[in-house]
């Protein structure tokens, strides 16, 4: 029978995370010959090692890398028991770690407001990033919930369409464009253009319309976030195509115009997803049922003034897509 205390198991976790006792140490408050030596017990424990140090990095090795899955399947299993004896005792408690692609941003925080006054003994963790990250981050299962608005062939996942993401061309507001009528898309060739990252999925999705329609633009600045593209197109960089999420703050009126661009918007959802194999907390599941909810009546409520010009509404959506059950 394997013996280990479950502080060893987190000082080993803490230890396999950052790959070197020294960080382990400062995350636990603990010295560095307490952590190694608590490691050392647990590998006798195991009978086999559970490290190699190469340099000053520490590798796991394939029983290492068992127990760490392991220990991940323990601590979240304690975390889950936590949240039900919450739940049975009437308060909603714990942890919510919640992924989101960069035009989440806009609104899932106006979102959380009200949700965090409502359960306050729910801690919130939000990690805003592209595409290709949140992909990384599931095979990780380092979230509760993703907000994705493209759908990755891998893993499987349990998701549900909450609101309109369409993609707009965005010029400054003296781009001699504006307040043309159907422009056609192959007038965009040529333009000056501010692309996102490689990894994005907002850069894929104009990617792939552009090849359709052979259309080529120039492609003058690329960069990884929608706040600095909307600065290089107020400096008068170029055009780009966004998520209409990213202008509602200033509206039509600011720095920006929406150019009426055929083939645009490209219509999109924002998805809210889960691992299919992953039984959802508490927390989780109050957080997916309120979101469900409260989306609509909260973006009528901050968005009145763009129209998504979207006709597709949600429930029309794939229903391959939909998850069942909800
Ligand atoms: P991205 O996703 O950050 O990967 O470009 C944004 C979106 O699809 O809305």
């Amino acid at each position: 029978m394997f013996h280990a205390t479950l502080h060893q198991l987190k000082v080993f976790e803490a230890t396999a995370r950052h790959g070197s006792f020294t960080r382990a140490a400062e995350e636990l408050y603990l010295t560095q010959p307490t952590v190694s030596i608590q490691v050392k017990q647990l590998t006798k424990a195991v009978g086999l090692p559970l490290f190699e140090q190469i340099g000053k990095r520490l590798y796991l090795t394939q029983a290492g890398q068992q127990l760490l899955d392991t220990c991940q399947r323990v601590f979240e299993g304690l975390e889950q028991f936590e949240m039900a004896i919450a739940d049975i005792k009437g308060m909603k408690q714990g942890q919510l770690r919640i992924a989101v692609i960069t035009t989440a941003k806009y609104f899932v925080p106006r979102l959380l407001g009200p949700f965090c006054q409502r359960f306050p003994g729910i801690d919130i963790s939000l990690k805003v990033t592209n595409h290709q990250n949140i992909q990384e981050r599931m095979a990780n299962n380092e979230d509760d919930l993703y907000i994705i608005s493209q759908t990755p062939e891998q893993p499987d996942l349990k998701i549900h369409p909450f609101l309109e993401n369409p993609l707009v061309v965005i010029a400054p507001k003296n781009h001699p464009l504006v307040g043309q009528k159907n422009i056609p898309i192959k007038a965009l060739s040529g333009e000056q253009f501010i692309m996102r990252e490689p990894g994005s999925g907002t850069r894929q999705a104009v990617q792939s319309l552009f090849d359709e329609h052979d259309v080529e633009v120039k492609v003058r600045l690329e960069l990884g976030s929608n706040e600095a593209i909307k600065q290089a197109i107020a400096g008068g960089l170029g055009i780009s195509v966004l998520s209409v999420h990213t202008i509602i703050s200033e509206g039509t009126t600011g720095e920006f115009a929406i150019l009426d661009v055929e083939q645009f918007p490209i219509e999109r959802h924002w998805y809210v997803a889960s691992l299919a194999g992953k039984q959802l907390s508490v927390v989780a599941d109050t957080f997916l049922n309120y979101l469900l909810e409260e989306s609509q009546p909260m973006a009528q409520k901050l968005l009145p003034d763009i129209k998504l010009a979207t006709t597709t509404a949600v429930d029309e959506v794939d229903p391959k897509l939909v998850a069942s059950g909800k």
